[in-house]
This record gives structure tokens, sequence and C-alpha cells, in this order.
């Protein structure tokens, strides 16, 4: 089947104002937007700038607003894009500055994200063999672990496009993850970042970022979590 599509398109080098092109692709509705966007690459014009990888829902690279709304183009279908449109839209993510076409700069968000310490902290002495967690433990952070950090939450926040201090909801689940962990020893540095301007009390319980999360992931509960841990528990 023939379907239209109408790409936003942008070059930070020549600074030429952004606007649509328009291409009709040969795709079937069980292809993925993604297929979409390559067959365009590969068969109308190969100057088209988007990012993907894995092609399956792992590497967070190719998160894009597709119909208006943020998404993974490898796994959106193009049935479900044509029930929402006869013509599909794809833009860049919002919020981050765009280096071409759908590719932005994602190095702030990348910034947000090492600044809440992202990894195991521990001050012992390593164990000879695992440092050991029960089946409770784990499941006290399990829900923040599939995060690809693919920022198609803190890019759908509205929050974070009218405040560029706000570290964001991929990097406040970030946190998450290592605080709940109880092999980490740096919950209260984290804590104290997060406590900040720009931390947990910045958000406004929008909820956009939960809709906008590909893997499900409860965000509004990680933020919860974490409020109710600075002020409740100081453990
Ligand atoms: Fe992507 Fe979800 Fe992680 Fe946000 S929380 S970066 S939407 S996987
Ligand atoms: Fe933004 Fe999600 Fe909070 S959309 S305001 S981070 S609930
Ligand atoms: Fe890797 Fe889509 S290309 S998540």
């Amino acid at each position: 089947m023939q379907v239209q599509f109408k790409l936003k398109r942008f070059n930070s080098e020549t600074n030429a104002k952004a606007y649509w092109s328009d291409h009709t692709v040969e795709i079937e509705p069980t292809d993925r937007v993604l297929d979409a966007l390559n067959f365009i690459k590969w068969n109308l014009d190969p100057t088209l700038a988007y990012r993907r990888s894995c092609a399956h829902g792992i590497c967070g690279s190719d998160a894009l607003v597709i119909n208006g709304r943020n998404r993974l183009a490898c796994k959106f279908l193009m049935k479900q894009a044509l029930k929402e449109s006869k013509v599909i839209t794809v833009e860049p993510l919002r919020g981050f500055p765009v280096l071409k076409d759908l590719v932005v700069d994602m190095e702030g968000f990348f910034a947000k994200y090492r600044a809440v310490k992202p990894y195991l902290i521990n001050h012992e002495r390593e164990p000879e063999k695992e440092r050991a967690q029960s089946a409770e433990q784990h499941a006290r952070f399990d829900f923040t672990t599939p995060c690809i950090l693919c920022a198609a939450c803190t890019t759908s926040c509205p929050t974070f496009w009218a405040d560029k201090e706000y570290l964001g909801p991929a990097a406040i689940v970030q946190a998450h993850r290592f605080i709940f962990d109880s092999r980490d020893q740096g919950g209260q540095e984290r804590l104290a970042i997060l406590a900040d301007s720009g931390g947990v009390f910045t958000c406004r319980s929008i909820f956009n970022c939960v809709e906008a999360c590909p893997r499900g992931i409860d965000i509004t509960r990680a933020i919860y979590e974490v409020r109710q841990k600075m002020l409740f528990d100081k453990t």
C-alpha cells in the first residue's frame, strides 16, 4: 500500500527555516514507522537524518513525535499510525535543539542523567562473589530498571519545556533505580541533588511522561516515592 508522510526538516548548519517534506511510501500495515523512514532514506531522499540502531525497542535512539505524540519509531506499527491519520507526520523530539531533520542534540539530557549519579555507589570492600540481594529487595526498584533513556518522557513534559533547569522524569527514574537498591550507599547524595531547584518538586504532576514512556514505566510513582523518601525516610 502507499502512504503519505510529512517529515519536519531542519539543518542547524544552514539555519534556514524548518519546513515539511512530503513523501509517498510503499509500505505494509504490519511494518513499523521506522521501516517507512528507512524507505524514504534508502529510496527517495538520502539526505534525511534520523537516529536508529537496534530496531527492537532496546537502544532508545529513535524516539520521535509521530502523529503529534512521542513514540519509538521502531515500535509503532503503520496500522496503528493509520488509525489516527491518513497522512503520517514525524517530527523531532520537543524541547531539545534540532541538529538536522529528526536528530536532536541529546547532550543536555545526558548531562542531567549524569547529574543524578546513575551508577552503584558502595564504599565497602568488594565481596568475593556478588553483592547478595533478596527478591523482595530487588522488587523495590525493579519497575524503574526497564528505562532505555529514550527521552520520550522528558520531552513530553511541559514543565521541562518551560524550565530548562528541571532534571526531568528520565533522570528521576534513573535516580530511583539506585536510591532504592539495597546494595547502594549513594542514596542521600542523590536525594540532596533531587531536593534542589530543578529536582523532584519541580514536577507539576502533568502525567504526559507516563503516557509517553514506551516501556510502560510508572514514572509518577517513581517521582512520588523519591519525594516520600526525601521527606519521611532518612535511612
Ligand atoms: Fe524513555 Fe520511559 Fe526511560 Fe523516559 S522512563 S527515558 S520514556 S524508557
Ligand atoms: Fe512532567 Fe510527568 Fe511531572 S509530565 S510535570 S514529569 S508528571
Ligand atoms: Fe532502538 Fe528503536 S531503534 S529503540
